[in-house]
């Protein structure tokens, strides 16, 4: 039997030079090839691989049917005995997918147009997923039971004329959410995204999202859940919502452990140069514990290096514990007028929320996460594996999701399929 990681590494999957979206039909084909869906794939699947068999020699069997089928030697194998389907769609790397996979669900289409996040979903699940969701017909998507989709929150327009919600939406990712339940009217669906979508552009933008998916015929249940209800150490706040053609008495999961610590994800032994706070941070913070009060005043530091007209010139810096063990660094002493500069966690106390661009420090250890600490994080197993640079995984679990708080309300989700 042909193993996925032979092919991988005959076809050079990981290079995803130019061929991406051959590559994403040919993968797609192979994990779909005996289930209805295959038609969408079949096609281009076939001529790709025999463009391979015709030009670089790279194909030793004659033709794709001799793959078939494929051993799944990759981290995060469908399951067996499937339960429902679904699609996967700004899939990142694939926190959906896994914990759809948790719950015997099957991905049937994934698409994500990122170089760097497509490689690290390819080498986790196999699959290549599709590029921009704007470019694809869909048609072209199978039919599911369930579409999936954290997407990126952009305003809408509001001309003032009496629009519909394809006018007003058109043009915005979310708007390809609605072109693609109109077509398919999956039974379900679950959307997330930050929780401040709930007062973007003074609630506006949520009313238009729920009017539109309600005048698609569905019924919605949303609500905002903190990860640190679920057993992560990770003050993520993001708001979810599902929705379903049925009536049904949908009910968000229910706390399930509300005290873990960064102690419990944390390597104590891990000690590599490139964590490690930088000798200024590690200064100023030592500097606020050898000059705090004993009853905990905000201290203040040295700001005479700061040109005078700058914000940190003129109001000064200043640092203060929180009752929680965290250490934040702000401008300005004033509590209202006060902006945050730096934010320093503990071993025992939560993280803020992992985004993009901001990696989770801790004082007492003088380092930032790792990339594993990360995605434990973000409730990841640590057989998930990145093939990208470590900015690049970081980057990429702070865009993505929860994956216990998500598990969870697709269990629930899965009690009316
Ligand atoms: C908030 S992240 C979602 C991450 C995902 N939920 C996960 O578990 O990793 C949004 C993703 O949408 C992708 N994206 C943005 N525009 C896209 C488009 N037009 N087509 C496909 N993917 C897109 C981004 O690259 C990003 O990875």
């Amino acid at each position: 039997m042909t193993t996925y990681s032979t092919l991988r590494e005959r076809l050079k999957v990981e290079n995803l030079n130019g061929n991406a979206e051959d590559l994403a039909f040919f993968t797609h084909y192979l994990h779909n090839h005996e289930n209805g869906v295959s038609k969408s794939y079949k096609e281009r699947a076939i001529k790709f691989y025999k463009s391979l068999e015709e030009t670089d020699n790279l194909v030793e069997e004659p033709g794709i049917q001799y793959l078939l089928p494929i051993k799944w030697d990759v981290n995060f194998p469908n399951p067996e005995n499937p339960k429902f389907s679904f699609i996967d769609l700004f899939a990142g790397i694939g926190g959906f997918r896994l914990a759809a996979q948790y719950n015997q669900g099957k991905c049937v289409f994934s698409s994500e147009w990122d170089k760097f996040a497509q490689k690290s979903y390819e080498y986790n699940f196999g699959e290549v997923p599709f590029g921009d969701i704007t470019k694809i017909d869909s048609n072209l998507i199978p039919n599911h039971d369930i579409l999936f989709a954290g997407f990126p929150c952009q305003p809408f327009s509001y001309s003032g004329r009496n629009e519909g919600f394809k006018d007003k939406t058109r043009g915005t990712l979310f708007f390809d959410i609605l072109r693609i339940l109109e077509n398919k009217k999956p039974k379900m669906f679950l959307l997330e995204n930050v929780k401040g979508l709930k007062s973007h552009n003074k609630g506006k933008t949520l009313k238009t999202i729920l009017d539109s998916l309600e005048n698609l015929g569905y019924k919605l249940h949303w609500k905002i859940l903190k990860s640190t209800d679920y057993g992560l150490p990770q003050k993520r706040e993001r708001w979810y919502c599902v929705g379903s053609l049925e009536n049904i008495d949908f009910q968000f999961p229910t706390k399930t452990k509300t005290n873990t610590t960064l102690r419990e994800i944390i390597d104590t032994e891990e000690d590599s140069d490139a964590l490690r706070l930088t000798d200024f941070e590690m200064k100023r913070i030592k500097y606020h514990f050898k000059n705090v009060s004993e009853n905990n005043q905000r201290v203040q530091h040295d700001s005479s290096k700061y040109e005078p007209l700058t914000k940190k010139g003129k109001h000064g810096v200043f640092s203060f514990q929180k009752g929680d063990g965290s250490l934040r660094f702000h401008v300005g002493d004033s509590a209202k007028t006060q902006i945050q500069e730096a934010f320093y966690c503990t071993l025992d106390s939560y993280a803020p929320t992992i985004i993009a661009n901001r990696v989770p420090k801790l004082w007492d250890i003088g380092r930032k996460l790792s990339v594993l600490e990360a995605q434990r994080l973000q409730g990841f197993p640590d057989k998930f594996e990145f093939p990208v640079s470590d900015n690049q995984a970081y980057k990429q679990l702070g865009n993505s999701i929860s994956v216990p708080v998500v598990e969870l309300i697709i269990k629930e989700m899965t009690k009316y399929l």
